[in-house]
């Protein structure tokens, strides 16, 4: 690196510039170097190019060195510039130096040794202050991205006791009403009330005594008393060696979000509640539209082992297994037919619409035959249950489609269950037709 130095000498005597050409290669044999003999060419010089290094005399003959010196860095320079003085003078070296010289050297103490010295010292210090000066910029835009940041941010002390605060940010107070003053030097724990789950505060707790990161949504309280959802990202901050210094927690007021997902599961769930009543009633009972796992029958004693649907095999063999088991329930051949159409249609469904699923038939010793057809598809949507299932020549992506309506007419009992997760779907066939609820 040191080869590809690129150097600018300003000195207007040509035996001064050669001298110190011949002393510089001595030790930089690569070295660039350029002359100036002026204070304008020096200048001009440095506004095109970029330099590691400037040797500037005192005395220039369109100006003092220390003017062009205040010059060069008005300009914004902050290249290392090291000033050759004729004689030497401590009080002159002085003023060069607050002016921003990075050393001052008498042209009669010159050495190769020392001007290489000094040449070393000048760009370890430039380098040292191009760090710093990195650094305060990447720690000016961190501050500015935090304090501009539309999430709450908290840096706490663990080394403090009771873990303090000891910085928020301006969404932080927007968010909770409390300005910073109020919150540097306590625990988070103010915003917590007597809605706040004691479980959930135990997972931060857990979360903090095990120093890893954790994102869980607590109920919080505004300075004024308001209760919010707070989704909280807690995550440690380590040093260099991994020991932990300090916590970072984001704040995200998720209330309106909370509130409008608690108002949307309330409403499907009126929905399916309605929808289940007016399915059995326009079925006679045939038809269990579930809300959960617990809705699905209790499994008979399997049969054949689960069939994957994604074979193209797999409808068939479900079939064959269905067929097998109607005749050791002893059902009767049309009803055996009905199921086995019926169970062709459910899992065609699930091939159709998620790809993929299994099949499971079950048997039931008092003569009844248990057809239990799953996918990992999205289901189907609330508003669309009626017409997927009971409307003939119905379809949508995700919707039983067309032999939904077939399968209630050919079978004694069809329960389902679907939602985001899939869909489940369990026929039941007995040997003799069921009476209707009603009876
Ligand atoms: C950086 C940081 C931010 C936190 N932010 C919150 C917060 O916004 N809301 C909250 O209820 N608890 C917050 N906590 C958790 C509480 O300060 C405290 O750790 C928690 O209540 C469990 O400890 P405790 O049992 O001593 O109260 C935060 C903790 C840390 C370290």
């Amino acid at each position: 690196m040191q080869d590809q130095l690129h150097i600018l000498v300003v000195d207007n005597d040509a035996f001064y510039r050669q001298t110190i050409k011949q002393v510089l290669r001595t030790n930089y044999p690569a070295a660039i170097i350029q002359e100036a003999m002026t204070c304008a060419q020096a200048t001009q010089t440095m506004a095109l190019q970029q330099f590691d290094c400037v040797l500037l005399n005192y005395h220039l003959p369109d100006a003092s060195g220390m003017s062009c010196l205040v010059d060069i860095r008005k300009a914004g320079s902050s290249t290392p510039i090291i000033i050759l003085a004729g004689q030497g003078d401590e009080k002159i070296a002085a003023e060069t130096i607050r002016a921003g010289a990075t050393d001052y050297l008498p042209k009669k103490d010159l050495t190769p040794q020392l001007l290489a010295h000094c040449l070393r010292g000048a760009l370890r210090y430039h380098q040292a202050q191009e760090q710093i000066r990195q650094t305060q910029e990447a720690l000016q835009l961190r501050d500015r991205a935090i304090a501009a940041a539309s999430n709450g941010i908290v840096i706490a002390d663990p080394h403090q006791l009771d873990c303090p605060i000891i910085y928020a940010n301006p969404a932080f107070s927007a968010i909770t009403g409390y300005p910073p003053e109020e919150v540097i030097g306590r625990n988070c724990r103010f915003l917590q009330g007597e809605d706040t789950d004691s479980q959930y505060v135990q997972q931060v707790r857990d979360c903090l005594q095990q120093e890893s990161a954790c994102q869980i949504i607590l109920r919080n309280y505004k300075k004024d008393g308001t209760p919010f959802w707070n989704e909280l990202s807690l995550s440690p901050v380590r040093d260099a060696d991994g020991t932990l210094t300090h916590f970072i927690g984001v704040q995200t007021d998720i209330t309106e979000r909370r509130n409008a997902e608690e108002a949307l599961q309330v409403n499907t769930a009126r929905q399916q509640g309605l929808l289940r009543d007016m399915f059995s009633s326009v079925t006679e009972g045939k038809f269990v539209l579930c809300a959960s796992e617990a809705d699905l029958p209790e499994p008979y004693t399997p049969f054949a082992e689960p069939v994957s649907l994604s074979r193209t095999s797999g409808v068939r063999e479900l079939r064959r297994h269905t067929l097998g088991a109607c005749i050791a329930a002893g059902i009767p051949d049309e009803r055996r037919y009905d199921l086995e159409t019926a169970v062709g249609e459910a899992a065609m469904n699930a091939v159709v619409h998620a790809a993929t699923g299994t099949g499971h038939v079950f048997l039931h010793g008092r003569g009844a035959v248990q057809v239990r057809v799953e996918d990992e598809g999205k289901g189907i949507a609330v508003e669309d249950l009626p017409n997927a299932t009971l409307k003939r020549g119905y379809t949508t992506a995700g919707s039983m489609g067309y032999g939904f309506k077939m399968i209630l007419q050919l079978i004694d009992k069809v329960f389902l269950l679907t939602g985001v997760a899939g869909t489940a779907v369990v026929l039941e066939q007995e040997r003799t037709p069921k009476a209707p609820a009603w009876f």
